[in-house]
């Protein structure tokens, strides 16, 4: 399984880089108006940075747009990986930025039918959204494993299942369950994976013990 960062912030990616569970990245418009600098140059500093997919988002709704912007995006380095929506549009461009050989990441997938054209469509990665579907009281895990179910049945799948919008720990173990081939998550979430109050208070008492033996 891969771990890519939803994080545009190049210390929080050196971070987990160090310890190896950094891909790729994923970004939005959120995400990169949040480091309020200029877009392009975000892009670039981390898909220098990360050898992975660098996943950025185009703006526009409309195929005209989006395969404009998709192509200006997979001009900045070869591993940037075009974003586009779950639309009639953003899988019309996803079949025109593929047949250019550039790699997209279909977004803001919240069903099994629309994974479907996502691959169908000839996406490198869907991105269904666990978290945004768990806050309306439908399970995100359920969305992920169906999906997982449905690409196995079928080699000429080839798009891989990314799943987006975790929230905490358990979304990961329920996507590793789920056999999705890849997790985006904040840097938050990956830090609390190795977090366990029993490793603190073994860690403490080992330290206490030692102290203890050291004395005359
Ligand atoms: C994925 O590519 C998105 O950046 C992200 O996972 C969305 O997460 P959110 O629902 O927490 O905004």
């Amino acid at each position: 399984m891969k771990f890519f960062v939803d994080d545009a912030d190049l210390r929080e990616i050196e971070t987990l880089q160090a310890i190896g569970l950094c891909d790729g990245v994923t970004t939005t418009p959120s995400i990169i108006a949040k480091s309020g600098r200029d877009f392009f140059t975000v892009i670039k500093e981390i898909a220098k940075q990360v050898p992975g997919p660098v996943s950025a988002e185009v703006i526009a709704t409309d195929f005209d747009g989006m395969l404009r912007e998709g192509q200006e995006l997979a001009a900045l380095a070869p591993n940037v990986t075009v974003k586009v929506p779950l639309t009639y549009a953003g899988l019309k461009a996803c079949r025109s930025l593929r047949d250019k050989g550039v790699m997209v990441n279909i977004t803001l997938c919240f069903s099994v039918p629309q994974a479907i054209l996502a691959a169908k469509a000839g996406a490198t990665f869907v991105s269904p959204f666990m978290g945004r579907l768990d806050d309306i009281g439908v399970s995100g895990t359920d969305l992920v494993q169906e999906i997982c179910g449905v690409f196995d049945q079928y080699d000429t799948f080839q798009t891989e299942v990314l799943a987006a919008s975790i929230r905490h720990p358990m979304h990961i173990v329920e996507a590793a369950h789920a056999g999705a081939h890849v997790v985006t998550a904040p840097p938050k979430v990956f830090h609390q994976l190795y977090k366990h109050p029993l490793t603190e208070s073994g860690l403490q008492k080992f330290l206490a013990d030692w102290q203890q033996s050291k004395k005359p």
